[in-house]
């Protein structure tokens, strides 16, 4: 057995034991330690933390997961990471990401379902009253959800796009794909009142509270959806720091929640919001290219090193992390979360 400390974002440490034969994932939870995680077999990323000290052997993952970049960073994946000596851990996420039972299921209500732009819908759900967890919808602003239809269906995780909130309310943005067991239920037979289950909430994609930098966010197509989350949650609280959205889509008809964005600039008077569309079929006032594009655009004349906060697809996250580095972010100042083929 090695002992394993982990060291959140906020400062506290988690200590668990490890046998050599054990994923450090499996350790954590045969204590009772539920890490941020979702694939569980090396293809998300959602389990990346940073080795500060001790060995591991890594088994087989996907460079989507963890590229070469981070792992010469010195990043692991704990899903496939079995210690080879007593290890120190630091964790890009705060210990309120860390769960001390298993994930729960809950049953939840389709009570809107409408197109939100070109190709992407606007769900939103109401969990049922539940003996152990009553109504209210509590998650850490940045989280994602697991959803499974009544039939057992494979589950899909989406990002939650509201804040949390005592009524239970889940607002998803879902791009439909063209083909997949959920895209075909969502356009064909989803219907309101229907009954989803929904394990959650997950994932360590959330705001560093301890942190003074300004906030950007970088984000492309429904990877928004967590960037609305957070700056919603920073509305409800008056947060007052200097924040950016970089909003990146390929063609305008693609561009959603746009009403949001500008309830969120009234609630924010500091926020300032790049649109940017990739290849604009129409006269485009915003932004011309990526979303990475008008960041490193930004970077290049910023006063402060910002906290850049970072979802999307696995290219839009290297890109972004890439202009950080050059720009001088230091690589624990990147938060991101991957949005990985089902
Ligand atoms: S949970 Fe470890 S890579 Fe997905």
């Amino acid at each position: 057995m090695y002992k394993v400390s982990l060291l959140t974002r906020d400062g506290a440490t988690i200590a668990f034991d490890a046998d050599p034969s054990d994923t450090l994932l499996d350790a954590a939870e045969r204590a009772n330690i539920y890490l941020p995680s979702s694939c569980r077999e090396g293809g998300c990323g959602a389990c990346r933390v940073a080795r500060a000290s001790g060995d591991v052997e890594l088994m087989s993952y996907s460079s989507v997961a963890l590229s070469e970049d981070e792992r010469m960073a010195g990043d692991i994946l704990l899903c496939r990471a079995q210690p080879r000596s007593d290890l120190a851990l630091r964790a890009p996420f705060d210990e309120a990401a860390v769960g001390f039972a298993p994930v729960p299921e809950r049953r939840a209500t389709l009570v809107a379902i409408e197109p939100a732009c070109s190709g992407t819908l606007r769900l939103q759900l109401q969990y049922e009253d539940d003996p152990t967890f009553g109504r209210a919808a509590q998650f850490t602003a940045g989280q994602f959800i697991e959803l499974t239809l009544p039939d057992g269906s494979p589950k899909r995780s989406y990002s939650l796009a509201n804040a949390p909130n005592w009524d239970g309310t889940l607002e998803l943005f879902i791009r439909l794909q063209p083909h997949g067991a959920f895209s075909d239920y969502l356009r064909d037979r989803a219907a309101i009142g229907d009954t989803l289950f929904v394990r959650g909430p997950q994932g360590q994609f959330t705001l560093d509270e301890s942190s003074a930098a300004p906030r950007w966010f970088v984000v492309g197509g429904t990877g928004l959806a967590p960037a609305l989350s957070m700056l919603r949650q920073m509305a409800e609280f008056a947060d007052q720091r200097s924040c950016r959205l970089f909003f990146g889509v390929n063609k305008v008809d693609e561009l959603f929640a746009l009403d949001v964005i500008e309830e969120l600039k009234a609630a924010l008077p500091q926020l300032v919001v790049t649109l940017c569309v990739w290849k604009p079929e129409q006269e485009w006032r915003d932004f011309v290219g990526t979303p990475v594009e008008a960041l490193a655009l930004a970077l290049s004349t910023a006063s402060e090193t910002p906290d850049i906060y970072v979802c999307g697809p696995p290219a839009l996250i290297a890109a972004a992390e890439e202009a950080g580095r050059a720009a001088g972010v230091p690589h624990d100042r990147i938060f991101s979360e991957k949005f990985t083929a089902a």
